[in-house]
C-alpha cells in the first residue's frame, strides 16, 4: 500500500473526522510548513464558516492557589514551598463578576487548585450567588477532580460548563507529568461523569510536555474524538523554576497551532480557546491560535495583586496588567486580524 501524504490525511481527517494512531503519528512527526498551512487554512474556514469573524470572550477567576495536588508540571502544585498563598472571598469573586460583566463578559470561569476549604457547599453558594445576580451568564468550573456526586450537585447549583484537562491519555505518559496517588483512571471517569451529568466539557493536553512522544499525541487525539468534548484546551508546556520539570525544554508553538488546526477540523463546532501559555510563549501566540482555529479567548478578571501568585509557569502573559487592561490588549489583538469580541454566553452548538 502507498502510504498517504500528510495533506491527503488531513483530507481524510476533514471528512471522516478520525484517523488511526499510525496516521496521526506520521502527521505529527513529519509535517512540514506546507503542511501546517494546509490544516491552518482549512481549519480558520472552518471556525469562520461556523462562527463568523466573532471571538467569545470568557472571565477568568483564579480564587485560590492552594492545592493539594502535585503534578510535576505545574507552579501551584502542593509541594512548591516558595509559593505564597491566597483565596478569594466570595465578595472578591463577586467583584471580578460584577467587572467582567460590565465588560461584556457572559461567562464567567472559577479556575483554581484543588483546594480543600472550597467544599461543595462553598461552590453552591457562589454559584447561587453569580447566578442570581447574572442569571444571563454561564458559570464555568475549572476546579479538578471531584465525586460523582459533587459534580452533580454543582450542575444541579447551576453550573453550566467544566474544564478538566486530561492532560495525557497514555497511561504511562500520564503517570510521567503526574505522582503515583493521582491516576488516568479517575481523571477519565472525571470526565465521563461530567459528559453524562450535562456540563459542557472541556478536555485538553499541554504539547511538548516532559517525555511527550508523537505516540502520545496520537493517543490524545484518539481519546478526543472519542470523548467528543464541547471544549478544548491546548498550550505548550512552559517550564516554571520551581517545579521538578523546571530544567525542561518548552514545547513548540509551531507544533501547538498544527495540533489546535486538526482539532477543528476533527471536532469543528467545538470551543477552542487560543490560550494565556500561547501568549506566553510567544508575544503574537494568541493572534496565531486563532487564525489557526481558535475561537474563544480568556482573559483573567483575578484582582491585581494575587494574580503572581497564580503562577502555573513562568512569565505567564498578563500578571502585570489590571483586568481592564488585559482585556482591551485582547480585544484590541483580535481587531488587528479582524476579528471582532462578541457579548454573549456562547454555548455549545448542538447539531
Ligand atoms: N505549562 C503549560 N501549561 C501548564 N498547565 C499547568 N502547568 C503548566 C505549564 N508548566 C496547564 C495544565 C492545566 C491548565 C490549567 O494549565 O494543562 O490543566
Amino acid at each position: 500500500m502507498i502510504a498517504m501524504t500528510n495533506i491527503q490525511l488531513i483530507d481524510k481527517l476533514n471528512a471522516e473526522k478520525r484517523l488511526t494512531e499510525a496516521e496521526w503519528v506520521q502527521i505529527i512527526s513529519t509535517y512540514t510548513p506546507d503542511d501546517r498551512e494546509y490544516a491552518r487554512a482549512l481549519a480558520q474556514g472552518i471556525a469562520i464558516s461556523g462562527f463568523g469573524k466573532n471571538i467569545f470572550f470568557r472571565g477568568i477567576v483564579e480564587f485560590s492557589n492552594y492545592c493539594k495536588n502535585n503534578c510535576y508540571y505545574c507552579g501551584i502544585r502542593g509541594g512548591n514551598a516558595k509559593l505564597s498563598r491566597y483565596r478569594l472571598t466570595d465578595e472578591d469573586i463577586l467583584r471580578c463578576c460584577e467587572k467582567g460583566y460590565e465588560s461584556g463578559f457572559r461567562t464567567f470561569v472559577l479556575q483554581g487548585g484543588e483546594d480543600p476549604a472550597f467544599t461543595d457547599e462553598r461552590f453552591v453558594g457562589m454559584i447561587h450567588k453569580i447566578k442570581a445576580a447574572y442569571p444571563d451568564c454561564a458559570v464555568t468550573l475549572s476546579i479538578g477532580e471531584r465525586s460523582r456526586e459533587s459534580y452533580a450537585l454543582l450542575r444541579g447549583a447551576g453550573a453550566d460548563r467544566f474544564l478538566l484537562r486530561h492532560e495525557a491519555a497514555d497511561c504511562e505518559h500520564y503517570a510521567k507529568l503526574h505522582p503515583p496517588y493521582q491516576t488516568l483512571e479517575n481523571r477519565m471517569r472525571c470526565l465521563r461523569d461530567l459528559k453524562d451529568l450535562g456540563y459542557q466539557t472541556g478536555a485538553g493536553m499541554m504539547v511538548g510536555s516532559p517525555y511527550q512522544k508523537p505516540e502520545h499525541l496520537a493517543r490524545d487525539m484518539i481519546f478526543m474524538a472519542d470523548l467528543d468534548p464541547e471544549m478544548v484546551g491546548v498550550g505548550p508546556f512552559i517550564p516554571h523554576s520551581d517545579t521538578p520539570f523546571r530544567d525542561e525544554k518548552a514545547g513548540s508553538v509551531e507544533l501547538t497551532l498544527l495540533l489546535i488546526s486538526l482539532i477543528r477540523i476533527m471536532l469543528p463546532r467545538v470551543l477552542l480557546p487560543s490560550t494565556t501559555a500561547l501568549g506566553t510563549a510567544q508575544a503574537d501566540g494568541r493572534k496565531l491560535g486563532v487564525l489557526a482555529g481558535c475561537n474563544v479567548v480568556m482573559p483573567n478578571l483575578s484582582p491585581a495583586d494575587v494574580r503572581k501568585k497564580y503562577m502555573l509557569y513562568n512569565n505567564k502573559s498578563g500578571t502585570e496588567l489590571t483586568a481592564r487592561q488585559g482585556i482591551e490588549l485582547l480585544r484590541g489583538q483580535m481587531e488587528e486580524i479582524g476579528y471582532s469580541v462578541i457579548v454573549g454566553r456562547g454555548d455549545y452548538q448542538k447539531v
